[in-house]
């Protein structure tokens, strides 16, 4: 009722700039589900520049690179604590040919990426420089396989040649190509998109490839292999029924892929040209995936009310029109304050489902949509979505804490609502409580009283992540236009504490 009166209060007469108030209550004492690590998931993808001259510029560069790999981008992953890689795409997955990636590189054949752009793909990047990547920044990897237009021997002799130990014919490769200790690999993705660009499949075709496919997929030397079927897009529900139906438990996992994208404006519309409207709307179709995710476990609760097959969202985030002036196909995009909303919005809703959704990968690490990291020769910019992911990183396997916001909101078109608040908050494992709070609202503060239920806090600290105008980016000209800094505002209360966020502000706390 109190949003409803509240909301019609704020429709009706906007003033520049004003207060409003909202309650979150945070049960402090409770908790008893982990927010896996893997829902701060990453997607690196033969799209672009997001593996050349993104991730990898090779040794001989003079770009600075550790093993072919770029220095900073390293480094800056490595403060992220990227958990796990998903590679190599993405549509580029079902045209991928792993045996061309491996070896030595001069012998490596070219290949035509006809999904992005039709650029010349040399297969200097494979197996061994995304395997070694993901031991340098300690994340686990997660391969997509080929279903579309690869043969299940093909898969088998991957997954031999990247788990089996010392003697199998794959392992001799491996060992001939400098490697004699397998990796690790858990994650393991049966096609890509198979109702698209991953082979046009209908889902009941796909779940009996699914089976066979995976059939092959063997488990070498104590090495687990965790087998994600290629799921449904957005609202494709039927896709999710017929898979649990015909593949069931032989599968660990289903994925499902979401992008934000400005719907009713007949583009994606620009990432760094939009206007009030278009922000509302964003922020409400990107909360629509909770309805959508809710939607996809309820039917995967009817055939498997245990929750032991996983929801893997593993392509997720904002799509806007390709930048003006790039490659056509490449998909690179700008990132605002806006996107940063999207992610700490999303962020929020994956840690209130994790007893089925445990893991999911934003698209994509750098270069393209919704990147953590842009580059252009030898500079690089982190964007407002990679400072969310940096700050919201205190929740990795921390305790979820069950919280409840009360607050007003904004009725945008298409009959969506937007929260003018969204919370999170987690215990980690020294007893920290960190509270991450969104302020959406483009020109109003937002006094917040947060109930800590159960627990008397003795000291808070925090910081922010605001701009003077929603549409503000890094750029490699101002790189550092949008970034956290301190927050001073909130201060500790008998119920808890009293938090006064600016609008259009992200903030995370730790309290003690
Ligand atoms: O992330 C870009 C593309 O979006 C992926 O390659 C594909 O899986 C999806 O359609």
């Amino acid at each position: 009722m109190k949003n409803a009166i509240l909301c019609a209060a704020f429709c009706l007469s906007l003033p520049l700039s004003a207060q409003q108030t909202a309650t979150v209550n945070i049960h402090a004492d409770q908790g008893s589900r982990i927010i896996p690590k893997e829902i701060y998931g990453q997607f690196a993808e033969h799209l672009g520049t997001c593996i050349y001259g993104g991730l990898w510029v090779g040794e001989d560069s003079p770009i600075p690179n550790t093993q072919g790999y770029r220095t900073d981008v390293l480094e800056a992953l490595k403060r992220l604590k990227v958990p796990v890689m998903r590679w190599p795409g993405g549509c580029f997955a079902d045209e991928y040919h792993w045996m061309d990636g491996i070896g030595p590189k001069e012998n490596r054949p070219r290949m035509v990426n006809n999904n992005w752009g039709g650029t010349v793909e040399d297969n200097s990047f494979g197996t061994h420089e995304f395997l070694n990547l993901c031991e340098l920044l300690g994340c686990e990897p997660y391969i997509s396989g080929n279903v579309g237009s690869g043969s299940v021997e093909e898969m088998a002799k991957w997954v031999e040649y990247m788990t089996s130990e010392q003697g199998s014919p794959m392992a001799k490769l491996r060992l001939e190509n400098g490697r004699e200790k397998p990796w690790k690999v858990k994650y393991f993705g049966v096609g890509n998109e198979s109702w698209g660009c991953g082979g046009s499949m209908r889902p009941e075709y796909y779940s009996d490839l699914y089976r066979r496919y995976s059939t092959y997929c063997r488990n070498y030397n104590g090495n687990q292999l965790f087998k994600i079927a290629s799921g449904a897009s957005d609202y494709d529900y039927n896709w999710t029924e017929v898979l649990m139906r015909n593949i069931g438990h032989r599968m660990d996992g289903i994925s499902l892929h979401y992008y934000t994208v400005l719907g009713w404006t007949g583009s994606k519309g620009s990432a760094t040209q939009f206007s009030d409207e278009d922000y509302y709307w964003t922020l409400g179709k990107c909360r629509e995936i909770e309805e959508v995710v809710k939607r996809h476990m309820a039917i995967m609760d009817r055939f498997d009310p245990k929750k032991q097959i996983a929801l893997l969202v593993d392509e997720w985030g904002t799509w806007w029109d390709e930048e003006p002036g790039t490659v056509p196909g490449h998909l690179y995009q700008q990132n605002t304050l806006r996107d940063a909303f999207v992610a700490s919005l999303t962020l929020d809703i994956f840690h209130q489902y994790t007893d089925r959704i445990k893991m999911t990968n934003i698209a994509q690490i750098a270069n393209v949509l919704q990147s953590m990291i842009l580059t252009r020769d030898d500079k690089m910019v982190l964007t407002p979505t990679y400072h969310v992911f940096e700050m919201y990183n205190v929740h990795q396997d921390a305790t979820y804490l069950p919280a409840e916001v009360e607050c007003t909101y904004k009725e945008v078109r298409d009959r969506r609502r937007v929260p003018l608040v969204s919370a999170t908050a987690s215990r980690d494992q020294e007893g920290r409580i960190h509270i991450s709070l969104s302020n959406v609202h483009l020109t109003d503060t937002e006094e917040v009283t947060v109930r800590l239920e159960g627990l008397k806090a003795k000291s808070v600290e925090g910081r922010i992540l605001t701009s003077e105008r929603i549409d503000d980016y890094n750029s490699f000209d101002q790189p550092a236009r949008v970034q956290p800094k301190a927050f001073k505002d909130a201060r500790i209360t008998n119920e808890g504490l009293r938090v006064k966020l600016p609008a259009k502000s992200i903030v995370t706390l730790e309290v003690k």
